[in-house]
């Protein structure tokens, strides 16, 4: 890489990483949260005459090397030529899913999504190219993981799978290139004007969605817990809502404390000191489907994938708020509101108290970035307020006030929603005043891998699975176990954890777990064998056996023993 970034290739080549950075950023990610004004950007050529020909120089030569090495029947001929050791043709092969290449056809977005299955050949994106793996699924011992990606885009796949980001796969990934991708947005739904609808970000096709409109998805369990700060593009999304857009000029967040009123730009709360807190935000709903089964309950279906893990970085609500005079008082609230209306003009809204937010160690923070990137429009750009080991809902996005007040919004979702009943409560006697609104959640765990009705193979010659999930629980509590059983209860075997090393009240990122769980003669025999997981958290609340005891009529706090039937095979 020296010699490029010493000689007029390297500036060029620099120019057109920042071109291509900023297609991949408008067609893949809308990370920036600007207004898909740029949804149509296409191949432009850059700025003044010079850059022009400089640019249409480096395309030049570009593709003479590109054709010697086309022709060339030994691709690695040419690298070898130029670059002398192996750091050096990495990086070489690091451009070639960045490069156009001519000679072959481009293809939108929703050709590539078609091509989702064996059947119809399995199609994935990296950066520009579009490569049709469907012989590397069938020969590949991971298959089972590139058809998660079929018909979508493989980046995020390559953040995780950072093993798989070597020259050897790289050049593999090459050979199996069938086109380029258009640079043209498709968008994610119907975008006639005047639709509300019409402004949505584009999601990652991975993104599973229980509702379209609004847009409300999780990942695939089975990547879940395979990091342990869930990509940005593959964090649960749950709006109640069209997306708001945001101009990052125009906005203003009010803040109303007492007799005291002040209102921050986006620049404003950067220039307050910046913290960053590890918190997992898990939807009130998450594993709705399991609790559903016992008895129907209103709300979306979600998996166990209505949850991610995410370093939040942006200012204190405590600062602020103490900047304005506000003092302690046990019967307060702090109220956000949301800058996504519903039809009756009402903005999303919800509240926590205002000892929560007061607290130094509560950790509430105004938050512009997720995993060290402007937040995305989906997750609340430009500002939302993160309240550490809270409830999903009160983590309001798209902020726009915040009032401190002696009442707890009243809003929809935190008077009439997100609150838990006894399961012997129904539709025809629920009073929803008589029951607190959720904050603090309890303790949970899921196992990610293996899923249910997969077959799973005995992995060493002791006769053990691999097991793999994630383990939660709120208000700071650390995961301090994690239990698994495969005969239902009668033994259990205790998880290796990894979390971070924070105190215990401060605690509010997730712990993900694995474990090398035996199966018996017999269960191998039977070819199946349900596996139990049940975490236990710092003040020794353990989750609970039966979903039976816990069914709520809305499905909310879903957190009872999770339990996978697989095949042993
Ligand atoms: N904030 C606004 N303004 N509008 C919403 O619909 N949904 C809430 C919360 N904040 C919501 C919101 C709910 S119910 C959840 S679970 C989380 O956002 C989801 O956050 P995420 O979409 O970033 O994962």
């Amino acid at each position: 890489m020296r010699w490029l970034r010493r000689s007029w290739a390297g500036l060029l080549y620099q120019r057109h990483q920042q071109h291509h950075r900023r297609f991949l950023l408008t067609t893949n990610r809308e990370s920036d949260g600007e207004r898909e004004q740029q949804q149509h950007y296409k191949w432009s050529s850059p700025g003044s005459r010079a850059e022009q020909v400089l640019y249409a120089g480096f395309w030049a030569g570009g593709l003479t090397l590109g054709f010697y090495w086309l022709t060339n029947r030994n691709h690695n001929v040419l690298l070898e030529e130029q670059v002398s050791d192996e750091e050096e043709q990495e990086a070489l092969a690091r451009l070639w899913h960045m490069t156009l290449r001519e000679e072959l056809p481009t293809y939108k977005n929703d050709v590539v999504e078609q091509h989702n299955c064996p059947e119809k050949g399995i199609w994935v994106t990296y950066g520009l190219g579009v490569y049709d793996v469907t012989d590397f699924v069938e020969n590949h011992p991971g298959g089972d993981k590139i058809l998660m990606a079929a018909g979508s885009a493989i980046d995020p796949f390559w953040a995780i799978y950072q093993q798989h980001n070597t020259l050897e796969v790289l050049e593999l990934l090459e050979g199996f290139r069938i086109g380029n991708l258009e640079g043209e947005l498709v968008p994610s739904v119907d975008d006639e004007l005047g639709s509300p609808w019409s402004q949505e970000p584009q999601r990652h096709a991975l993104l599973k969605p229980a509702s379209k409109r609004p847009f409300n998805a999780e990942p695939p369990i089975g990547l879940l817990a395979e990091q342990f700060y869930t990509p940005n593009d593959l964090f649960y999304v749950r709006n109640h809502l069209p997306v708001p857009v945001i101009s990052p000029e125009d906005y203003e967040l009010e803040i109303e404390g007492g007799e005291k009123k002040k209102t921050l730009s986006l620049e404003g709360i950067k220039d307050l000191p910046k913290y960053s807190v590890t918190a997992a935000i898990m939807c009130g709903g998450n594993r709705r489907s399991e609790m559903t089964k016992v008895k129907a309950v209103k709300g979306l279906s979600w998996g166990a994938g209505a949850v991610g893990n995410a370093k939040w970085s942006g200012a204190r609500l405590c600062d602020v708020l103490k900047q304005l005079g506000v003092q302690p008082d046990e019967t307060k609230h702090v109220i956000f509101e949301g800058a996504d209306l519903d039809p009756t003009s009402h903005p999303y809204g919800a509240s926590i108290p205002l000892a929560k937010a007061l607290d130094p160690r509560g950790d509430v923070i105004l938050a512009y970035e997720m995993n060290d990137e402007p937040l995305s429009r989906d997750h609340g750009y430009p500002i939302r307020v993160i309240v550490p080991g809270t409830v999903g809902a009160r983590n309001v996005k798209w902020l726009t006030r915040i009032v401190v007040a002696d009442r707890e919004s009243d809003s929809h979702w935190q008077q009439n929603d997100y609150k838990g009943f006894s399961p012997s409560t129904d539709w025809d006697t629920v009073d929803f005043s008589k029951s607190d609104a959720i904050q603090a959640m309890p303790v949970t765990s899921a196992i990610c891998t293996p899923q249910p009705g997969s077959r799973v193979k005995i992995d060493d010659d002791e006769g053990h699975i691999a097991v793999r999930g994630y383990a939660w629980s709120g208000g700071g509590r650390k995961i301090v176990r994690v239990d698994l059983s495969n005969d239902e209860g009668l033994s259990w075997h205790v998880a290796e954890l990894e979390q971070e090393d924070i105190p215990d009240g401060r605690h509010y990122g997730w712990s993900l777990w694995t474990a090398r769980l035996p199966v018996s003669e017999a269960q191998r025999k039977a070819g199946d064998v349900e596996i139990w997981a049940k975490a236990v958290d710092s003040a020794y609340n353990v989750q609970p056996e039966k979903f039976e005891h816990i069914w709520n009529l809305r499905g909310v706090l879903a957190n009872a023993y999770h339990k996978v039937k697989v095949k042993i095979v």
